[in-house]
């Protein structure tokens, strides 16, 4: 039986900012179900959510720090979770990266090296918690110099580094490596220097035995210079070690036969029940209850990742036609003031939800027609796969997960039963347009609409299928 530690920071239902935290507290269950020993560590904000009770484990010093390893559980599972408390760092309100006012955290680096150094002591069996892994499985730049450091051991476990993201890469200026104390070995080109800077992702690209990210596509797309940001030579040089894995869903949480947040469940036998949830819907954020009439919906962080300016510049049009838009995000406060304003001058049309809710998001996975995600690039993406789920047809822009995921349809596809959703292949507001009205289209006809609801719905998303294949990664370590 493998022994995990799985290193993040963020794991759903504990923390969430986006798809990191979906991920990461979905796949230890699937693994543990596999027969793994996972075990999880993250640092113990002060805005964590738990039902399950929180234990003192142990205390041990790292860099001149003492810090103190709590325990508890994901909740609802048996999967243990290792707290990395340490108050001065995380005892504040906001979520792992901002303050409560939405301001970048400014001792950044110093936060996520210390879960780093610690995850490390756990991977040692120096944390006092007498168990010691076979493999660390890292995700994304906050646990990058988890590989970094452990190459410096003898007699370590194995180490998987994960990107879920290579935008963010974790970089500060060259002085963070004195401030964090970073061995001289770690420091050089083909090490944790980038350009000058200090990087935390290249601690996982370079060092790490393996490299995955979570789509095939996005394996690709990353070792060219338009998606690889200076570091597609690195990722290419390690494409024998790289592989992508399409992420699952959680099929429990993301279920429209059980959702205890929607009014009617209902699933494949039941789908025109749905009409329920979309007039709920469409009562509950304002808009006229018209069943026939589609909604369109997105639900992002609004960051130019996600394709908003698309969807801004295609407003004026797209709100001409008969469709409702509803959305829900927050990020970028200059598209979050234009999404109000279109909102305010078209009242009848569509509707702005700004801040995270986890219930609204569920309600729009069911009561929607069509789903949006015109991201400019998207590494997997989750919301694609729960509306395909919910019986609700994505429009995807044809990018990592979004194009392994998403079949368009098209007269072989429909034909045969495997089209999902629209896909379209440029990053401009006519293709946008053309796979929006393409949509409304086949919408008028409603035993081809329902043929594509029904092909998405019967898709095999879980994490079993995607767990096998870390689990088939880890046999190789
Ligand atoms: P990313 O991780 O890049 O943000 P993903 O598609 O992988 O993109 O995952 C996003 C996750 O965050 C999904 O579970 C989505 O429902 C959720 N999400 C994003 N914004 C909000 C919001 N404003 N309210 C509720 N859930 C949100
Ligand atoms: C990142 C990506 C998203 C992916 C998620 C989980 O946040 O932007 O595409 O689904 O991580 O892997």
């Amino acid at each position: 039986m493998k022994k995990v530690l799985f290193v993040s920071s963020e794991v759903y239902p504990l923390i969430k900012t986006g798809g990191l935290a979906d991920v990461c507290g979905s796949l230890p269950p699937a693994l543990q179900e596999l027969g793994a020993d996972v075990r999880l560590i993250m640092p113990n904000y002060q805005s964590i959510k738990t039902t399950e009770d929180i234990y003192y484990k142990s205390s041990i010093q790292v860099n001149r720090m003492d810090v103190n390893i709590l325990e508890t559980r994901l909740p609802g599972t048996q999967v243990v979770v290792w707290l990395v408390d340490y108050p001065m760092f995380f005892d504040f309100p906001g979520n792992p990266y901002v303050d409560e006012k939405g301001d970048p955290w400014l001792n950044s680096a110093e936060r996520f090296a210390l879960l780093c150094r610690v995850a490390v002591e756990v991977a040692m069996n120096r944390g006092y918690l007498d168990w010691k892994p076979d493999i660390v499985h890292c995700n994304d730049w906050q646990t990058g110099l988890v590989p970094a450091f452990l190459s410096l051991e003898t007699d370590r476990p194995a180490t998987v580094f994960t990107i879920h993201n290579m935008a963010y890469q974790g970089l500060f200026p060259k002085e963070t490596r004195g401030l964090l104390n970073i061995p001289r070995e770690l420091w050089h080109l083909n090490g944790l220097e980038f350009n000058g800077f200090f990087s935390f992702i290249k601690g996982g690209l370079v060092y790490a035995d393996r490299i995955t990210t979570v789509s095939p596509t996005y394996a690709n797309e990353i070792q060219t210079a338009e998606f690889g940001y200076g570091l597609e030579g690195l990722l290419s040089h390690r494409k024998q070690d790289l592989v992508g894995i399409i992420n699952g869903i959680d099929a429990e949480h993301w279920n429209p036969k059980t959702d205890t947040h929607i009014i009617a469940p209902f699933d494949n036998l039941t789908l025109s029940k749905k009409q329920l949830s979309k007039s709920a819907l469409q009562a509950k954020v304002s808009l006229p209850v018209a069943s026939k009439v589609p909604v369109y919906a997105l639900i992002s962080r609004l960051v130019e990742q996600k394709g908003i300016d698309l969807i801004i510049d295609c407003l004026p049009e797209m709100l001409t036609l008969p469709l409702q838009f509803i959305l829900l995000g927050s990020g970028d406060k200059v598209f979050e003031q234009q999404l109000l304003d279109f909102a305010r001058q078209n009242p009848e049309k569509m509707s702005v939800t700004l801040g995270y809710d986890e219930v609204l998001a569920h309600q729009l996975e069911a009561g929607a027609d069509v789903f949006l995600m015109p991201s400019r690039f998207e590494p997997c993406g989750l919301n694609q796969l729960y509306s395909q789920r919910y019986g609700t047809v994505p429009i995807v822009r044809k990018t990592g997960g979004l194009a392994d995921t998403v079949c368009d349809a098209l007269p072989e596809s429909i034909g045969n039963k495997t089209a999902t959703g629209f896909v379209f292949n440029d990053a401009t507001e006519g293709a946008l347009m053309e796979a929006i009205k393409r949509s409304l289209l086949i919408y008028s006809f409603p035993g081809l609409w329902v043929q594509l609801q029904l092909n998405g719905m019967q898709k095999d998303y879980s994490w079993l299928r995607s767990a096998k294949q870390y689990q088939a990664l880890y046999e190789q370590l």
